[in-house]
């Protein structure tokens, strides 16, 4: 697996009197196959995560991903460390499915057989092979859903970041996307308030108002998360 490395990371956002600090002074390493990250809206979890792949730059302190900067080795991180956001809308950028998921192979030095040949293979793994030509923008929820993870592990990441991936699904939905990422071979990151999707992770991160305030098997952490929800 994958080693990430955040090293007294601190961030905030915003000027003046809007500046919020959102991470304060974070460290960790995760070398784990699935970890799970929990905690209260606002709480600094997405901005966590999306330090992971570069989309968000510390203010101080270091990420690195095997050793790889987010920040000076931003273009070789961003290969490695695939993201899917909430909301599928915000990542699916090509006109139809099958060339959404051609998408993500453009300037990966591959052929046009190649591409191809993925993107079929990808289609069929994800149950998406009768709708390779149909527009990507009237697919379900969760098909959209299954639409961005298979635009993202088409390009074969050894690290996949997944921010709240079931939210917007129903229960058959969540369960194929819960299912989905199971079988995954890589190495995973999830964000979620669906507690239940994180039976059998190696390891949950609780975060409380931008630290890490619980981190140990999903049962432990859960139920500091819920001590710290009540108080
Ligand atoms: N791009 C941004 N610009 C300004 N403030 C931001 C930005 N992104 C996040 N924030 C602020 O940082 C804080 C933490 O946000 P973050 O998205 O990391 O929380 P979260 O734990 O993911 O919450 P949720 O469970 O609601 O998704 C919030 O107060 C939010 O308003
Ligand atoms: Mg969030």
């Amino acid at each position: 697996m994958p080693e990430i490395r955040v090293e007294s990371v601190s961030h905030s956002f915003g000027d003046g009197s809007t500046r919020r600090q959102v991470l304060r002074d974070v460290s960790v390493r995760l070398a784990e196959p699935r970890i799970g990250i929990i905690g209260a809206n606002g709480s600094g979890k997405s901005t966590f995560v999306r330090l992971l792949n570069g989309l968000v730059q510390p203010d101080s302190g270091t990420v690195t991903i095997d050793g790889r900067d987010t920040v000076r080795d931003g273009p070789e991180v961003r290969r490695r460390v695939g993201f899917c956001f909430t909301d599928p809308d915000a990542q699916i950028v090509m006109p139809t499915v099958a060339e959404d998921i051609a998408f993500g192979l453009r300037r990966r030095g591959l052929s046009r057989a190649e591409r191809d040949e993925r993107t079929r293979r990808a289609l069929t793994a994800y149950g998406l092979e009768g709708h390779a030509d149909h527009p990507a923008h009237l697919l379900s929820g969760g098909q959209k859903q299954l639409l961005a993870l298979a635009s993202v592990l088409v390009t074969e990441p050894d690290l996949l970041v997944l921010d709240e991936p079931t939210t917007l699904l129903d229960l058959r939905n969540a369960a194929m996307v819960r299912r989905l990422v199971d079988d995954l071979p890589q190495q995973v990151v999830l964000v979620t308030h669906h507690l239940d999707l994180l039976d059998g992770f190696d390891r949950v991160l609780v975060f409380d108002d931008g630290r890490i305030a619980n981190d140990g098997k999903p049962t432990e952490a859960v139920a500091a998360y819920r001590e710290l929800a009540m108080r």
